[in-house]
């Protein structure tokens, strides 16, 4: 048996990717009123040779709003904004799915309907900073105090994951959706220990802070088939101020749960989401959480991400990943795959115009001269 590279096709669930190369999800900032612009169109577009393109994060609700200009999927003129994206990214001939986001308890007043404050799973504050812009200034600042969800609100968000699965597809064209479990957001806060200390049947046991992302995802893979739903998580990373105390038994319980939904992929940050991929403190069996699901028969396609490079990335395949999401090596070649098919050097990403801002260090980034991209 031949092993795979990175530029065999793969079929995911309903998704057919002509590569196992991924643009991870990425936030940049660049979407006023959380509106998508034809800039972003641009952005998409030019990476659509990609195996698979996963939005940056993108708010189902104007509850789950966390940041400034990110975009979200709950208005008309959103999903207007994001059909432009995907239409854009279609006439390329690429693939596209929505990173579904409710940041929970990072959030800040001002992002929040009527000025409420943030929602999470208990009425503990993040140690962690959001993005503002006010009169045209961007700043990090400390998120605000949540207050905690009520049992009863519960169903409301989960509905709210639905609608937003629903119109991503219906509305905006796109291909799927990855519902964003990782990172320190709300289905993150959910799970863990640290961030959650309900008493009720979302709280205590792994299997009660499990209850709700296990919602979520029965409900959006009902509602738009599990071929196009995928799930990125993060077991152990310290993101947003979230820990678990028993992390390899809370992420295998989970795998189990997830094996009969049928997705199309499972996507996993390893390590500390940017940052090192092993942490001393918070060891974690990656081998054993992908054991524990194939084991329960689950079927969809394993995603790694967090700091590869092609070497490791080819490593990944042989040692039984399917795909692996490019990050940072996104922003900056938005003919990732070509350069990585020609050994060609890449370009180096500018940190400083990540969040905000307009074509600089966005859509200006040079492919190379001779490559198919720059003529197609
Ligand atoms: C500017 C920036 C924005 C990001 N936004 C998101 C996001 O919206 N959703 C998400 O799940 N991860 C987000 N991440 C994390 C990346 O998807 C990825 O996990 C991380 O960059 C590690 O991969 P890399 O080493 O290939 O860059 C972001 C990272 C960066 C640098």
């Amino acid at each position: 048996m031949t092993m795979p590279t990175l530029f065999d096709p793969l079929q995911a669930g309903e998704l057919l990717l002509p590569n196992r190369i991924v643009m991870a999800p990425l936030t940049r900032n660049r979407a006023p009123g959380a509106v998508p612009t034809p800039l972003m169109a641009k952005y998409y577009a030019q990476r659509a040779d990609a195996g698979l393109l996963i939005t940056e994060a993108t708010a189902i609700s104007h509850q789950g709003q966390g940041y400034a200009d990110v975009p979200g999927l709950y208005g008309t003129e959103q999903l207007d904004g994001w059909k432009k994206v995907t239409d854009a990214v279609h006439a390329k001939g690429g693939r596209i799915v929505c990173q579904l986001w409710h940041v929970g308890r990072v959030s800040h007043v001002d992002l929040q309907p009527q000025g409420r404050a943030p929602v999470a799973p208990s009425a503990i504050a993040a140690r962690t900073k959001t993005y503002l812009i006010k009169d045209g200034v961007g700043s990090f600042v400390e998120t605000s105090t949540p207050r905690a969800l009520d049992a009863q609100e519960l169903p409301g968000i989960v509905m709210d994951y639905r609608h937003a699965a629903r119109h991503a597809l219906s509305s905006a064209g796109f291909d799927g959706v990855e519902v964003h479990g990782a990172n320190g957001y709300l289905l993150d806060q959910f799970l863990k220990t640290g961030a959650n200390k309900r008493t009720d049947v979302y709280g205590g046991s792994m299997e009660n802070r499990a209850r709700l992302m296990l919602e979520v995802m029965r409900a959006v893979s009902q509602e738009v088939g599990g071929g196009r739903t995928g799930l990125r998580l993060a077991p152990v990373t310290p993101a947003n101020d979230v820990g678990d105390e028993d992390p390899q038994a809370l992420f295998e319980y989970l795998a189990r749960e997830l094996a009969p939904l049928g997705l199309a992929y499972i996507h996993v940050i390893e390590g500390a989401t940017g940052g090192p991929r092993e942490i001393p403190d918070r060891p974690f069996d990656y081998v054993a959480f992908r054991a524990a699901y194939r084991a329960a028969g689950g079927q969809a396609r394993w995603m790694v991400n967090n700091g590869y490079d092609q070497a490791m990335a080819e490593a990944a395949l042989q040692q039984g990943a399917d795909l692996v999401a490019f990050g940072k090596a996104y922003i900056a070649n938005p003919d990732l795959v070509e350069r990585l098919r020609q050994g060609a050097p890449l370009n180096t990403p500018d940190k400083t115009t990540f969040y905000g801002g307009g074509a600089k260090g966005y859509t200006d980034y040079p492919a190379l001269e001779t490559s198919s991209v720059t003529s197609a």
